[in-house]
């Protein structure tokens, strides 16, 4: 198959550490002796703090977009440096680029495109534009709930939901620079627009994310716990 893994800043570079860049290269790795990957790397709090510093001193929203943007470049860059050889060596810098890049047969890791989104939504175009099979959403919450359940106590999280739940559920994010929700509404309206098969999981552990990838590709074969909602059609 061919996965498009949207993995969050907010696991894989909350503080700037090897061990989630490694760990992550580990399971990439593996998963890549199955299946061609093109990972994209969300800011983390790097992201967040030079944004907020940015706009402290006056920058506009589209400035601090492009901040964002060069901090998940930075951390592509880190996970091809963890990668290693397995990696395609440049984080392609838009959509075309990493269809090339992909036709190296390495595993392809980039960041950011355009102000205006986040890394989820760089993750659901790619997905289309490569007609890939998946879309993986790692991330620091353990799916997709009714409301923001840091909020709300009475949020529900949903195990499946449709595209069209999805779009109504994240409608109402905020859409500033570093704004924090399961998945941006840009990357909800095409994932709806495109009819793709999505999971958006917790992956704090890397493991957990190659156990739920290796199920998907192989029905029947249940290993680890599922926490995460599944979007279907
Ligand atoms: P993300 O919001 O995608 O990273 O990018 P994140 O920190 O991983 O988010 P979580 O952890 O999934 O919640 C950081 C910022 O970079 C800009 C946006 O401002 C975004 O909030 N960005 C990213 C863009 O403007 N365009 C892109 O294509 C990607």
């Amino acid at each position: 198959m061919l996965i498009v893994l949207s993995v969050g800043g907010s696991i894989l570079a909350k503080e700037i550490k090897p061990d989630s860049f490694l760990g992550y290269a580990d399971v990439l790795k593996e998963l890549s002796k199955e299946h061609r990957l093109v990972v994209v790397t969300g800011g983390g709090a790097a992201a967040r703090d030079y944004i907020n510093v940015a706009r402290s001193t006056g920058a506009n929203e589209v400035v601090c977009d492009y901040i964002g943007i060069d901090i998940t470049r930075l951390n592509a860059r880190l996970l091809i440096s963890a990668l290693g050889d397995a990696a395609y060596p440049e984080p392609p810098k838009d959509y075309k680029q990493a269809q090339e890049a992909l036709s190296s047969g390495k595993i392809v890791v980039m960041g950011g495109v355009i102000p205006g989104q986040t890394t989820d939504a760089v993750g659901a175009i790619l997905t289309e534009y490569l007609r890939a099979d998946l879309l993986v959403i790692p991330t620091s919450v353990d799916g997709v709930y009714s409301a923001d359940p840091r909020k709300d106590p009475k949020a529900v999280k949903y195990e499946t939901m449709t595209a069209k739940q999805l779009v109504n559920t994240v409608m109402t994010t905020e859409m500033k620079a570093g704004s924090k929700s399961p998945v941006d509404p840009l990357a909800a309206k095409i994932i709806e627009r495109c009819n793709i098969e999505t999971i958006v999981m917790e992956g704090s552990d890397p493991q957990n994310v190659l156990n739920v990838i290796l199920q998907e590709s192989k029905a029947g074969e249940k290993k680890g716990v599922f926490l995460g909602t599944r979007i279907v059609g």
